[in-house]
C-alpha cells in the first residue's frame, strides 16, 4: 500500500502513523520518513488542539506538532477565563465533561476605584450569558485526553519544524522526531504555534502587515494557596497601578499586578506582593484580601497585535500566532477557539464539496471579531491601568470613564456584553 493511501482508507490514528513512518523509507527509498495526512497542525496550544478536535468530528485527518513536552503543555499556567461561547463549543463537542464538574460559573464582575466596588451583571446586561473559570492548562489536558484516546496522532517534542511549499499544490512540514528527520505531507498548514511561532514567519516578506501597540508595563501573576477574596472577578484600578483578582478553584486565587515591562522577578518577594496587592485592592467596609502561600510567579508582558491577511496560499493562522491581546478582556484563548471554529468550517466545506469560498474568507471573517476583540482588550487596558505619561488630567479621565461605565445602562452592557463574548 502507498503511504499516500493510508489516509484515504482509514483514519490517521496514532498507530498508523507509526506504521506509515515505518514502512516510507522501505518504500521510497529515502531517509527522511515521509507520512501523509489532510491538515497539518504546528501547535498544540487551544487553537491547534480545539482545530484537531473539531476536524476529527468532521472526519478530516489531521497530524499536530508540538515542540514541547506533554508534560509541559499540561502544566503551563495562562489563562483562566472562558466565555460562553467556548464553553459551550467544548461541552457540545465532548470534551467539556470535566469542565462541567469543576468549573466556576460567574454572573458578573467586579470594577473597584476609588475604594468602591460597582458589579456590572451579567444576568441583567447580557441577556443571561455567563463567564467561566477553568484554567487553560485543564482545558488542554482535556483535549490531550481526548486525542489520545481516539488514538489520533499528536507528536511532542518534535524539534527543528519548518513549514514548505504552503503556496504550492504541495504543502509539507518537516521536522524531527526523537532526533530523526521526518516529512509530513498534506493538504493544509494550520499555524496555530502562537505569538513566537514559525508559521508567521515563514510568510515571504511583503505579504503580511502587522499593527502593533507597546504597553509599557506587564502582569506580574501567582497562584496561592488561599480561597477567593470575592465570589467574583474583581478589576481594581488604583493611584499605584492596576491588580486583578481572579481564582482557579475554590481554594486557589490566581492574582495579578500592573509592573513595568521590564520588571525583575526577584524584585517581587511574596511579602511585597501582598502588601501591594493590599494596597491596590483597599476598599471601605469589612471586606479583606484573601492570602496565602504563593505557589507559581510569573511576569507576562502586554501588547496588542494583528497581522493581516491571517491567510497565505494553503497556510491558515490562527490564536496567538495571528493577534495577541492584552489579557485585561480575557480574550486571547477565546479568539484562538473563534478562529479555529471558523477554520474547521472552511476545511470541512472544502472537503465535502471542494469549494473554496469559506477558505477564501478564512481571514475576512476572523478579523471582523479580532478587531473587536481588540479593540475591547485595549478599552479595559487603556482605562484600568496607570500609564507612564499618566498626568492628573489623564487620572481623573479614567476615573469619569470608570463612573460614567458602571453608573450609565447603556455603558455597562456594552462592557458586559463585549466580556461575555460577542455572538459568533
Ligand atoms: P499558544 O497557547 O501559545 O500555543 C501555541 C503552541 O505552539 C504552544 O504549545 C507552543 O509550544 C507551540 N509551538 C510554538 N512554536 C512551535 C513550533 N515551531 N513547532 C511546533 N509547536 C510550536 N485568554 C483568555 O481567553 N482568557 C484569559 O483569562 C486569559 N488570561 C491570560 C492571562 C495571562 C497572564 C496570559 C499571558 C494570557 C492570557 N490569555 C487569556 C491568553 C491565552 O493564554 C492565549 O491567547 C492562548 O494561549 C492562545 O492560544 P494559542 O493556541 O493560539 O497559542
Ligand atoms: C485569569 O483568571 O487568569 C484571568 C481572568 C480575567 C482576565 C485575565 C486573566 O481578564
Amino acid at each position: 500500500m502507498r503511504v499516500s493511501q493510508l489516509w484515504l482508507d482509514r483514519q490517521l490514528t496514532h498507530a498508523a502513523y507509526k506504521t506509515a513512518q515505518a514502512r516510507v523509507p522501505v518504500l521510497l527509498g529515502r531517509e527522511r520518513k515521509t507520512v501523509r495526512t489532510q491538515i497539518g497542525i504546528v501547535g498544540a496550544g487551544p487553537a491547534g488542539l480545539v482545530l484537531a478536535h473539531l476536524l476529527h468530528l468532521q472526519g478530516i485527518e489531521s497530524v499536530v506538532l508540538e515542540t514541547r513536552s506533554r508534560k509541559y503543555i499540561e502544566e503551563r499556567v495562562r489563562a483562566g477565563l472562558l466565555e460562553q461561547g467556548t464553553v459551550d463549543l467544548l461541552i457540545e463537542t465532548g470534551v467539556g465533561e470535566r469542565l462541567q464538574r469543576e468549573c466556576l460559573t460567574h454572573h458578573g464582575i467586579e470594577l473597584r476605584f476609588n475604594r468602591r466596588g460597582h458589579r456590572i451583571d451579567f444576568d441583567d446586561l447580557a441577556g443571561g450569558k455567563t463567564v467561566t473559570i477553568y484554567a487553560q492548562q485543564e482545558v488542554i489536558k482535556d483535549l490531550v485526553a481526548a486525542r489520545l484516546a481516539a488514538d489520533l496522532p499528536i507528536i511532542f517534542e518534535a524539534t527543528d519544524v519548518t513549514v514548505h511549499g504552503f503556496d504550492s499544490a504541495k504543502p509539507s512540514i518537516r521536522f524531527r522526531a526523537a532526533g530523526n528527520p521526518e516529512e509530513l505531507h498534506c493538504d493544509f498548514i494550520a499555524g496555530c504555534d502562537g505569538f513566537h511561532g514559525i508559521c508567521r514567519p515563514s510568510i515571504p516578506a511583503g505579504v503580511l502587515t502587522e499593527f502593533v501597540r507597546e504597553y509599557p508595563f506587564g502582569w506580574l501573576g501567582i497562584l496561592a494557596k488561599a480561597p477567593p477574596s470575592s465570589e467574583e472577578l474583581v478589576y481594581n484600578y488604583s493611584e499605584r497601578g492596576f491588580a486583578l483578582l481572579t481564582m482557579r478553584t475554590r481554594e486557589i486565587s490566581r492574582l495579578y499586578l500592573q509592573v513595568p515591562s521590564d520588571e525583575d522577578i526577584e524584585a517581587w518577594p511574596d511579602d511585597r506582593i501582598w502588601s501591594e496587592l493590599r494596597l491596590r485592592t483597599a476598599a471601605d467596609g469589612d471586606w479583606k484580601l484573601s492570602e496565602g502561600a504563593i505557589f507559581q510567579k510569573n511576569i507576562a508582558s502586554m501588547r496588542s497585535y494583528v497581522v493581516e491577511p491571517m491567510q497565505y496560499g494553503k497556510m491558515f493562522l490562527a490564536g496567538d500566532a495571528a493577534h495577541i491581546v492584552p489579557p485585561t478582556g480575557a480574550k486571547g484563548l477565546n479568539l484562538a477557539v473563534a478562529d479555529v471554529r471558523i477554520m474547521s468550517k472552511a476545511f470541512a466545506e472544502f472537503y465535502k464539496t471542494g469549494k473554496t469560498h469559506l477558505l477564501e474568507r478564512y481571514s475576512e471573517t476572523c478579523l471582523r471579531r479580532v478587531w473587536k476583540a481588540q479593540r475591547f482588550s485595549w478599552w479595559m487596558t487603556s482605562m484600568l491601568h496607570r500609564f507612564d505619561t499618566d498626568n492628573a488630567f489623564d487620572q481623573r479621565r479614567q476615573l469619569a470613564e470608570l463612573d460614567y461605565v458602571t453608573s450609565s445602562r447603556a455603558a455597562s452592557t456594552t462592557l458586559a456584553e463585549n466580556y461575555v463574548g460577542l455572538p459568533w
